[in-house]
This record gives C-alpha cells, sequence and structure tokens, in this order.
C-alpha cells in the first residue's frame, strides 16, 4: 500500500485505545486472541526473575508509559500478572487534552506521536486508576510516570504520589517542555536534570527512574546528572524528534509539526546510548526503543539494561508482550543462556 497521508492517520482502533484516544467499543477477532494468552497462562520461570530498586520482577519486561494507558485498556486482551511490571501513563499535577488532532501516525515501521501528555491528573490516578489497579492486581508492580512544566510541579506530583502505597516506583519523563527555561525540554541540559531528580528523591519515599530523552548532544552526560541527583536507575529511551509532512497540502502532518519517533528504527540508536551510558555509570538501566521480540530483550541485557520496556510493538499487535515473555525462556535454551545476568558479564 502507498504511504499516503491518510493511510498513515489510519490508526486501528486498538493503538488509539492504549495510546489514550477516545475509541469506539473494539471487537477483535478471536483468531487474535489464543485462549492460553488470554488469561492466566503466567511464565514462572525462575531464570526470568530480576531485582531492580523497589522492583521484584517475576520477568524483565513490562509496558512503556503512554503505550497501555492505566492498564484497565490492556487487562481485557490477556492477564497482567504475565508482565514483570506496568508503567502508567505519564501524569502532571492537573488533567491535560495535550495537543490537537492528528497526534498520532504510523510512518513505515515506525509510528509518530505528539500526544502533549493528555492525561487524567494526579488526583484521579490515586483516586480511581491505582485503586484498580490494587482491587486487581495487588501482586503487580506498578510504576508511576511523572512529568511537570517546572521543578515545582515535578516534585508537587511526586509528593502526591507517596500517598499511595500500593506504587513501587517513580519513573521521571525529563522529555517535557520546561517553561522557565523558554520551552526547551527537562532532559537536555544536566544541571535540570540533577535538581529535579534531587527534589523528586527527596519528596518520595519510593525509587525515582528518571527516563532519558536520545534528543540530546551527550546522553552520558544527563545519565551522570541524573546519577547525582540520587536517581535508582534509569529508562532509556523516551521518543526521537522526528518531521513527516503531507505531500497534497505541504504541510506537517501532525498538529504539533514534530512528533516523537518509536518503534523498530529506535532499537540500535537505544543500543548504542545503553552502552555508552554504561561505560560511565553503574545504576541500574531499563531500556526500552523497537523491542519486539524476545530476541530483541536478550539484546538489551547484552548492551547493559536490566529490565525493558515495550511500546509500540503493543500497537501491531496487542498480544505483542505476553507473546515475548512466552518465547524468553525457549530462546534462553535456543542459545544456552542459564540465566540473565550472565548476560551482561556479571
Ligand atoms: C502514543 C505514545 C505515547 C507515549 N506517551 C509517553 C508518555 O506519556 N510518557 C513517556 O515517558 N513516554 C511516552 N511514550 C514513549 C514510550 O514510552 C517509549 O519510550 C517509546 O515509544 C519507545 O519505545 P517503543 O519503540 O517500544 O515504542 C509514548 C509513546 C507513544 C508511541
Amino acid at each position: 500500500m502507498a504511504e499516503t497521508t491518510e493511510n498513515m492517520l489510519a490508526i486501528s482502533a486498538h493503538a488509539q485505545l492504549l495510546a489514550g484516544e477516545e475509541t469506539p467499543q473494539i471487537t477483535r477477532p478471536s483468531s487474535t486472541r489464543p485462549d492460553n494468552l488470554k488469561k492466566g497462562g503466567v511464565v514462572s520461570d525462575p531464570r526470568l526473575g530480576v531485582e531492580l530498586p523497589g522492583l521484584k520482577l517475576k520477568n524483565p519486561v513490562m509496558p512503556a508509559s503512554g503505550t497501555c494507558w492505566y492498564g484497565q485498556e490492556i487487562a481485557r486482551d490477556y492477564d497482567l500478572n504475565r508482565l514483570g511490571a506496568i508503567v502508567l501513563k505519564t501524569t502532571t499535577l492537573r488533567p491535560r487534552e495535550g495537543n490537537g488532532q492528528p497526534r498520532l501516525l504510523k510512518s513505515g515501521e515506525e509510528w509518530m506521536n505528539c500526544n502533549g501528555l493528555h492525561n487524567v491528573g494526579v488526583e484521579q490516578l490515586l483516586a480511581d486508576k491505582l485503586v484498580w489497579l490494587e482491587e486487581n492486581y495487588p501482586d503487580l508492580p506498578v510504576i508511576a510516570s511523572v512529568a511537570g512544566n517546572s521543578v515545582e510541579e515535578y516534585e508537587q506530583v511526586a509528593t502526591k504520589l507517596n500517598k499511595s502505597s500500593h506504587l513501587a516506583a517513580l519513573e521521571l519523563n525529563i522529555s517535557c517542555p520546561n517553561v522557565k527555561a523558554g520551552g526547551q525540554a527537562m532532559g537536555v541540559d544536566p544541571e535540570v536534570v540533577e535538581e529535579l531528580t534531587r527534589r523528586c528523591v527527596q519528596a518520595s519515599s519510593k525509587p525515582v527512574y528518571v527516563k532519558l530523552t536520545p534528543n540530546v548532544t551527550d546522553i552520558t552526560t544527563i545519565a551522570l546528572a541524573a546519577e547525582r541527583g540520587g536517581a535508582a536507575g534509569l529508562t532509556m529511551i523516551n521518543t526521537l524528534t522526528g518531521l513527516r509532512f503531507d505531500l497534497a497540502s505541504r504541510k506537517p502532518i501532525l498538529s504539533n509539526v514534530t512528533g516523537g519517533v518509536s518503534g523498530p528504527a529506535l532499537k540500535p540508536i537505544c543500543l548504542r546510548l545503553i552502552h555508552q551510558v554504561r561505560q560511565v555509570s553503574d545504576i541500574p538501566i531499563i531500556g526500552v526503543g523497537g523491542i519486539t521480540s524476545a530476541e530483541d530483550v536478550l539484546e538489551y541485557l547484552i548492551a547493559g539494561a536490566q529490565a525493558v520496556q515495550v511500546g509500540s510493538a503493543s500497537f501491531t499487535d496487542p498480544l505483542a508482550l505476553p507473546k515475548i515473555i512466552s518465547a524468553l525462556p525457549l530462546v534462553m535454551d535456543q542459545y544456552g543462556i542459564d540465566n540473565l545476568s550472565t548476560l551482561r558479564g556479571e
């Protein structure tokens, strides 16, 4: 099919649901939901267990922030207990509508979005989303993603999230515009990253992971700044900024002009960035970018990650995560891997 703007914007209802867009009721053909993947079938292979600050994971795979909304949306497809953990949509102090449409498109094998952090806000997260997760999945580690337009806002969200005993950890999404610094992303300035991290670490009783943006000149300086600020670990990486034009109108397709690119093209870039950070820092890394298979997970662990997140692969295949998790022991057998930590040479 030719890659027209129309095709790029013809996003499946399923992808829209996971990205938090309003969608009609979805009916998926039963053939895409094998019974053994719908409910139960938790893979309990002790070789897959991973321990990170605040997180005891039965396997190293979790959905990436913004690609599983608040969990309820994927629970219709499979038992969330299959996951190592869940990372929720980034939360801000107040609810946000985000950018106008269009804000999600499929570009070749990749995806682009400029959702503008639409989310329900921290109060509803606490009163509703986290309560649902605690009632239905009491044993699933939950990571909340935090953002704001200023260091103070991050701190306020982190403080409020302390009310939830169900949260295992925080992840700081530092790709947000810093209003005081003229709108450049928080995550490009080492001083801001260090202060932001320190303030959230002080405000929170939970371990704080910092999610790095690849849109920087030297990611190692940012990683070290997060470490100095007291980060328990790093999540690498957020989306890479991109731009697509509509041939007919000669205008950018996405409402915000640019958007974050996700999907397979990020994998080699992210593996390189993790490898670079591993040369200067020993704190745990959760790798994310373009993962679609169990082999990809192992490659990330070889590069230096301890765990991974899977994002837009779920837009293409709703069962991407349980399939990857089920395949992991088989691929480990294939490569004679007894223990995930041996991949990193530990
Ligand atoms: C539609 C969409 C929304 C996203 N929203 C967030 C978000 O709210 N917070 C965040 O930290 N990352 C967000 N991301 C980035 C992902 O968490 C992940 O870092 C990125 O997509 C790369 O992983 P992938 O190639 O597996 O998709 C979003 C990505 C997509 C595609």
